[in-house]
């Protein structure tokens, strides 16, 4: 059976019900990062696009974040938080090493009957959470899932290193999946992919156990985000190519058929290389990482919210999610709304 045969023919058809989303107040603009390190807000906007981000204040942890847009993401979906029976919550930049921050945003919203837990796949993440609820719900395990993307990149960015402190932001996404009725829109297919020859591209080096937290290492910036950008940028634009394209492609859609896609934030030139490659006009593709940066897994989560609330799209029109990220990690979506 093809993977689009077996998508569509599970028991259950999964919507998404409702999204939320949450930033910090705090903007921090690039003048400000300009007087810090050697940048401008001239180099920062033309090879970006970001031209701020939001910082989380200090005792403002990912799983506040998190319940922050959960809560209006359950809003939206008119589910109260009893009655959620998943939780996952798509993060690197965790409360803490263990418990999951999903354990505590269950406890914050009052989700007591939630099985919670995190998944790791940088900006991936909202969209591999998607595809794991969406099975789960569709093979009738649960009845619904409540999604989340939340980071606190500003905890692990190295604010000495202008070729990565200008790319990151804090904030949080969410969106609650739950069985579809007949007469309304579904996710109708999903992609991931992995290559995992490619962790040395991006990541995080210390604070696991092959490069414990010491403050050798902490003062060697070990435990910040490093990032090889050009070759990032390049994979990036590939891959989500292709996963856009697959998801598609299984939907059985044309490039015509897609009122909005909504892809990671990281970069404008990689989001107006995708479009270009899908044929997609530029006005149908989400952008807001002029306001954020890169949030990470958060970034497809807001942005799918701000697009939802903004009217970037209506009930029976079809988008398309597309990330990418650390791993190197991949995944799309294509929605009926
Ligand atoms: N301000 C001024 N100059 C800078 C800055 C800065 N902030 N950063 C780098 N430069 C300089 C470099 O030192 C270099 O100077 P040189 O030519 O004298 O050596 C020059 O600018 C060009 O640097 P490049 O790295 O070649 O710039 P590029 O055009 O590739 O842009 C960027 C860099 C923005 C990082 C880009 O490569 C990119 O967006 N890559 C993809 C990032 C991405 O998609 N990440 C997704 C996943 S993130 C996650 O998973 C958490």
């Amino acid at each position: 059976m093809s993977r689009r045969m077996s998508e569509l023919s599970s028991p259950y058809q999964v919507c998404v019900a409702g999204t939320g989303s949450y930033v910090p107040e705090r903007i921090l603009t690039n003048e400000e990062l300009a007087a810090k390190v050697d940048t401008s807000d001239e180099w920062i906007v033309t090879r970006t696009g970001i031209k701020e981000r939001r910082i989380a204040a200090e005792g403002e942890f990912t799983s506040h974040m998190a319940t922050h847009a959960a809560r209006r993401a359950l809003e939206q979906a008119g589910l109260a938080a009893e009655d959620v029976e998943l939780i996952i919550v798509a993060t690197i930049t965790p409360d803490t090493p263990t418990p999951a921050t999903a354990c505590y945003v269950q406890q914050s919203l009052g989700a007591n009957h939630a099985v919670a837990f995190d998944i790791s796949a940088a900006c991936s993440g909202f969209l591999y959470a998607m595809k794991i609820s969406k099975r789960l719900i569709s093979d009738g395990a649960f009845k619904n899932a409540l999604i989340i993307g939340a980071e606190k990149l500003s905890a692990v960015t190295n604010w000495e290193d202008r070729t990565t402190c200008v790319l990151f932001g804090d904030g949080a996404g969410a969106a609650v999946l739950r069985r579809a009725e007949p007469h309304e829109g579904s996710i109708l297919a999903t992609e991931m992919g992995t290559d995992g020859n490619l962790t040395h591209l991006l990541n995080i080096p210390g604070g696991g156990t092959a490069c414990p937290i010491t403050s050798a290492n902490v003062n060697d910036h070990l435990v910040t985000l490093t990032m090889m950008g050009k070759e990032v940028f390049k994979h990036a634009v590939n891959r989500m190519k292709e996963a856009a394209e697959k998801v598609i492609d299984r939907a059985d859609l044309k490039a015509e058929d897609i009122a909005c896609v909504i892809p990671h934030q990281a970069n404008l030139r990689i989001i107006d290389a995708i479009a270009d490659r899908l044929a997609v006009p530029n006005e149908r593709v989400f952008v807001n990482l002029d306001k954020y940066g890169n949030t990470s897994a958060a970034a497809v989560a807001i942005a799918l919210d701000e697009a939802n609330r903004t009217g970037a799209f209506k009930r029976g029109e079809h988008i398309v999610l597309v990330v990418f990220g650390a791993g190197l990690t991949w995944a799309a979506a294509a929605i009926r709304w």
